[in-house]
């Protein structure tokens, strides 16, 4: 008896280590909660040296939703937005970070992404080089770059069909002061990240954001 009595809550925890996989707290050992913590100032958020650390110790996380979250909603865009003479639409993601949102995106999302289909080339950019190298290392085929998504200086003008920005503008305006009012750099720094991405996406291209 008390042996069913230890198999049954053995089973119960490996349900509820299930359930919780994923929420930052629950089901994990003590180093991946302290990993995921937030900063005691969230204005790090918009400093190199922050990430720079973070990424040094952190292997992967999704900020807001992986791809097959909104894939549903960005694959009939992106059918719609390749441009004739093109084999595949062009997609940077800046501020790419360690989340397989780029890799699934390359690949087309998950299964249930309804019947549209086009063939993508994906290209990630963000200013943390360790995430860059990490980022390179883990996915071989995909395109990455150190840049800082301000300027996109390395990339010419109208090379991208399409924009994804997820969680990254927002990391701009951790120090913005009234939200209604931003201060004079946060409004710099958003001012040329749009510019940017306004520059290198073609005429009729699209930026989809977070913030
Ligand atoms: C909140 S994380 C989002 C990461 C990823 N997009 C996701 O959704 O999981 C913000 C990312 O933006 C990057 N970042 C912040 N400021 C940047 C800048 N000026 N240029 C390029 N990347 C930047 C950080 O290094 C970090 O990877």
């Amino acid at each position: 008896m008390e042996r069913e009595e230890a198999a049954l809550a053995a089973e119960t925890q490996q349900e509820q280590d299930a359930e919780t996989a994923g929420e930052p707290g629950k089901g994990k050992n003590e180093d991946e909660v302290k990993e995921h913590e937030p900063p005691a100032d969230n204005r790090v958020y918009k400093t190199r040296e922050y990430w720079e650390a973070r990424f040094a110790r952190e292997e992967a996380y999704e900020w807001l939703a992986d791809y097959g979250v909104v894939a549903h909603l960005l694959e009939p865009v992106l059918a719609a937005g390749k441009k004739e003479g093109n084999d595949a639409i062009r997609v940077l993601v800046v501020g790419c970070g360690n989340s397989g949102f780029s890799d699934s995106l390359a690949q087309g999302g998950s299964e249930d992404d309804g019947d549209v289909q086009v063939a993508r080339q994906v290209t990630s950019i963000d200013f943390s080089e360790t995430v860059i190298l990490s980022m390179r290392a883990r996915y071989p085929d995909l395109t990455w770059e150190t840049m800082d998504m301000r300027s996109l200086s390395g990339f010419a003008d109208a090379s991208f069909d399409f924009v994804v920005d997820k969680a990254a503008m927002d990391a701009l305006v951790t120090d913005e002061g009234d939200p209604w009012n931003p201060n004079e750099e946060t409004r710099k720094d958003t001012a040329a990240m749009m510019d940017a991405v306004t520059r290198v996406l073609v005429p009729g291209g699209m930026e989809d954001g977070t913030p």
